[in-house]
């Protein structure tokens, strides 16, 4: 089948475009509103971007009447935000949490999560989660949509600080992700999470120069 996108003439009784580029990790964002009440909510329309220095990207599409979503406005007011990590273990909790809750309602009390401290940015962390990263705004591109609900707001963060559960640090300096079990979407409400890892090993072939090899493997030592 083929389809145009700005006739969405694709005949099925589900909209087939999210689950085009799957699986999405999910960016599980907690950040503060102006008077500081937190707030935890999970987007799947969520990369990194580069690693030298790390930034991420988040997009966050508006609400049905056209208003910014509570992550948005939270990051823009503050400057800061948290990228938590969704393990398998934590499912049931991030789906609690992306409920459209009040500003001043917290969502880690409603999820019964644990408000971790950070080390360089004002924001609880999740600390049932493995992995977090503090990061600090850096601009928003606003997409016009096709409708009030397809406007996003993409929000670009450099990451300031990296928590890592000790334990889930494997004897070759990886991370376990079999461990983990890293939580992504499929489309639709359906998810799956990362079972199983495997190496490829061309890259160590093609990539000659060891600098080449920095970003692939994550090499360690400065780059020029
Ligand atoms: C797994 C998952 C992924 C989601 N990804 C996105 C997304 O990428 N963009 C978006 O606008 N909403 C996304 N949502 C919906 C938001 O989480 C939801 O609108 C939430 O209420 C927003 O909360 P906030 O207003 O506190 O930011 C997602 C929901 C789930 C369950």
């Amino acid at each position: 089948m083929f389809y145009e996108t700005d006739k969405n003439d694709h005949g099925l009784s589900r909209a087939p475009f999210k689950s085009c580029v799957v699986p999405r990790p999910i960016g599980w964002l907690s950040t503060v509103n102006a008077d500081g009440v937190p707030n935890l909510a999970p987007y799947s329309q969520f990369t990194n971007l580069t690693f030298d220095p790390p930034y991420v990207l988040v997009s966050i599409n508006r609400k049905l009447d056209g208003e910014r979503k509570d992550t948005a406005l939270n990051i823009e007011a503050t400057g800061e935000f948290v990228y938590n990590i969704v393990p398998y273990a934590l499912r049931d909790a991030m789906d609690i949490t992306a409920a459209p809750f009040p500003p001043d309602v917290d969502e880690f009390e409603k999820a019964g999560l644990t408000k971790a401290p950070c080390e360089m940015v004002n924001v609880p962390r999740v600390a049932e989660s493995p992995i977090n990263l503090e990061c600090k705004y850096v601009q928003t591109i606003i997409l016009p949509g096709t409708s009030r609900v397809g406007t996003a707001d993409v929000i670009i963060g450099k990451v300031v600080g990296v928590h890592i559960d000790d334990d889930c640090i494997m004897e070759d300096d990886k991370i376990d992700m079999e461990k983990i079990r890293p939580l992504a979407r499929m489309g639709y409400s359906d998810y799956t999470s990362a079972e199983s890892v495997f190496e490829l090993s061309s890259s160590k072939d093609f990539a000659i120069d060891s600098k080449e090899r920095h970003g692939m493997e994550g090499a360690t030592g400065k780059l020029d």
